[in-house]
């Protein structure tokens, strides 16, 4: 699914379950040392995909502890993104020389839980949700906040800053199964360009939803 939304030099891989034995590093389980079963498991999975995703870009397969604000730290020149969530997880790669920033994410297809929305969504997203076709079977919400999440994790390695869900306004076109991302600061300036959008893709399958940054432009 992941391939399907992101530029050929991404790497990546998927598993739709923990497999049992996968080997881990004890630099990254201490992260997750006190964690209970269920997060030490997808924690560990998501760890096994993103090595297998740097050994298809030829990368030997190190250590990804976690940095600052829960950031992976990925080997040098190396850009990437983990995400779980019930019945899936992923991991992407690519050599920053080609793709300058990278955030993916899973989402159940469900709607949010009540509230929610209210406070992810600026009024103009409120609007812009309620002009998508609900005939898709895409619960466009959590399509919503799972964009949005995408656009953090792609973002924070740029800035090491945190971005609230109400500082960038997306639009999302459900036709061409993509969508944008103003942002409402100052964005991050990536090889002598200040982005003040970043552009994102989605799909969906098996209830899962999957959004994926992995460009912007000024
Ligand atoms: C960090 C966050 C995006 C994770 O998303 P999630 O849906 O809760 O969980 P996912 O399973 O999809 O992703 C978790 C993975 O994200 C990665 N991650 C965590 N913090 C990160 C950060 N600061 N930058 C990049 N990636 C990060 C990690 O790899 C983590 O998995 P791991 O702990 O097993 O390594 C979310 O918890 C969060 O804090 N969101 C608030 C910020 C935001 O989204 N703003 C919207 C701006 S428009």
């Amino acid at each position: 699914m992941l391939a399907d939304i992101l530029p050929p030099k991404v790497a990546v891989k998927e598993l739709g379950e923990d497999p049992p034995g996968v080997p881990h590093h004890p630099h990254e389980t201490v992260h997750v040392a006190s964690a209970r079963p269920e997060r030490r498991a997808e924690f560990i999975t998501g760890r096994h995909c993103a090595r297998e995703a740097l050994r298809v870009l030829g990368v030997e397969p190190v250590p990804i502890p976690k940095g600052e604000r829960g950031a992976p730290v990925w080997p040098a020149g190396v850009v990437g993104s983990i995400t779980h969530c019930g019945g899936y997880r992923g991991a992407a790669v690519a050599f920053r020389g080609d793709v300058p920033a990278l955030g993916v994410d899973a989402e159940p297809n469900e709607p949010l839980p009540d509230g929610v929305l209210r406070t992810i969504g600026l009024p103009a997203e409120h609007t812009m949700l309620s002009t998508l076709p609900a005939r898709r079977g895409i619960a466009w919400d959590r399509l919503l906040f799972s964009a949005k999440e995408s656009v953090y994790k792609a973002w924070f390695p740029l800035t090491g800053e945190w971005l609230d869900f109400l500082e960038a306004d997306l639009t999302i076109d459900a036709d061409a199964f993509t969508f944008s991302a103003r942002l409402l600061v100052p964005g991050p300036v990536v090889d002598g360009v200040r982005w003040s959008t970043l552009r994102g893709r989605f799909t969906v399958r098996d209830g899962i939803l999957l959004t994926a940054v992995a460009d912007g432009h000024g």
